[in-house]
């Protein structure tokens, strides 16, 4: 993963015809969109899978006894196996959702809401994202059981001195994020899952910011449960994976109950229907399900490892356009050690204004607490401006966002006019 300075990593030109919102002008400007980490563009291929679904295959899944609900089924079934083939699992563990959210609130929900009380204990980070916190302290305030914090060093990483002592006790479940969204750290999973095993605890991993940039293997991260969302990693909005070891989505209570999740329904009760259908209540996204499969078509096609070796290219050189426009403090650990993630501030202006200003020359960037705002007080900052890279950005891009912020400098350093 190491940068490789000037390098061509991937034919970036050719992958962004892929794009059409590339080839929007903001501002009067080309577009420089530096915010893949919230949600990723989208290539023609997913477009077309989600409209050759509607033209040819639309019909409800795995109950009807025609073709079209075969079709349906078939690309349903098949998107699971490919988004299993993607992550290194079994299909059976795969669970659709809607996003990351939603796949953590479900273990949440249906397994630790289920399975804790007074005495036991959950373990998460001081830099997860509000998904992978706000949940646990709900489980925390309604099951009674204990909620501990591994801190954030003075570097952006896990302090895992700190991890191994309070692993050191018996705990139920460790949630961790596998790379950081503010910092772009990347965080040392397999050994924090082993550590977790070691407590007794099982682990869940946050896979948001990892899986749309670089190879996954849930097998050898030896991870139970690993969430993440289709829309960042080239796939359609209210497209998501939660994978659970099948024993464990066994022992997971459904989130939400209603149609296609039964067995049997009887006036006095009801059983589930096996797993991972049991957490699959009503008629699910099967377009967003057609669009994921050709996005994974497409990433597969690419190659997990140039995508990241290109964006950490690109963080590199960042960093050095970065120090270059000055008086700007960057947060997270040094760039040779993370992917296509910086975050920065611009000394005395705020976050917000800065946003406003590149936004002014077609450079879009995310400006705010990234929803960790916890993470935010351990930098001792209200909010910070990221800059996130994936597949189609371009050096002439992060020269677009150092003119910008060349910019933001000389209005800053101008006198007020009088008032
Ligand atoms: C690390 C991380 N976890 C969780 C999420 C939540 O993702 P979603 O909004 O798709 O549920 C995000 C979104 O930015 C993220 O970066």
């Amino acid at each position: 993963m190491s940068p490789v300075s000037g390098a061509v990593l991937l034919p970036v030109e050719r992958l962004r015809r892929d794009f059409p919102i590339l080839g929007e002008r903001i501002n009067g400007h080309p577009l420089a969109y530096l915010d893949s980490a919230a949600t990723s563009q989208k290539p023609q291929v997913v477009l077309d899978a989600i409209t050759d679904y509607y033209r040819a295959a639309n019909a409800n899944v795995h109950r009807g006894a025609h073709a079209l609900a075969e079709r349906a089924t078939d690309i349903f079934e098949t998107a699971r196996e490919r988004v299993a083939r993607f992550i290194d699992a079994d299909p059976q563990g795969v669970v659709f959702v809607r996003n990351t959210t939603e796949g953590i609130n479900l273990v949440a929900y249906g397994w630790a809401g289920h399975h804790l009380g007074p005495g036991d204990r959950l373990v998460v980070t001081e830099m997860e994202h509000h998904s992978n916190f706000v949940p646990w302290q709900e489980v925390r305030d309604r099951t009674g059981c204990e909620l501990a914090m591994i801190p954030v060093d003075d570097d952006g990483r896990l302090d895992l001195a700190a991890a191994a002592r309070l692993l050191e006790r018996p705990t139920r479940l460790l949630a961790v994020t596998h790379v950081s969204n503010v910092l772009g750290t990347v965080n040392p999973v397999a050994e924090l899952v082993a550590m977790a095993h070691r407590s007794g605890a099982l682990a869940l991993v946050d896979g948001a910011q990892a899986v749309p940039h670089r190879p996954v293997s849930v097998r050898q991260l030896d991870a139970d449960f690993y969430a993440f969302s289709g829309h960042k990693m080239l796939g359609p909005t209210g497209t998501g994976v939660l994978w659970g070891r099948p024993e464990l989505l066994e022992a997971t209570h459904p989130f939400l109950t209603g149609g296609s999740m039964i067995s049997v329904v009887t006036p006095e009760r009801t059983t589930w229907t096996e797993v991972p259908h049991k957490f699959e209540a009503g008629t699910p996204d099967i377009a967003g399900a057609a669009g994921l499969l050709a996005a994974i078509e497409y990433l597969e096609g690419i190659g997990l490892a140039a995508v990241d070796a290109h964006e950490a290219e690109l963080a590199h050189y960042a960093m050095e356009v970065l120090s270059e426009v000055g008086d700007i403090t960057c947060y997270g650990p040094p760039v040779s050690d993370r992917p296509g993630i910086l975050s920065f501030n611009v000394r005395g202006v705020h976050p917000h204004d800065v946003g406003t200003i590149l936004d002014r020359a077609g450079v879009a960037v995310r400006a705010g607490h990234h929803c960790c705002q916890p993470l935010m007080r351990r930098l001792g900052v209200a909010a910070t401006v990221r800059a996130s890279f994936y597949l189609y950005n371009t050096r002439a891009e992060v020269d677009a966002l150092g003119a910008a912020l060349t910019d933001v400098r000389r209005i800053f350093a101008e006198p007020a006019p009088p008032a």
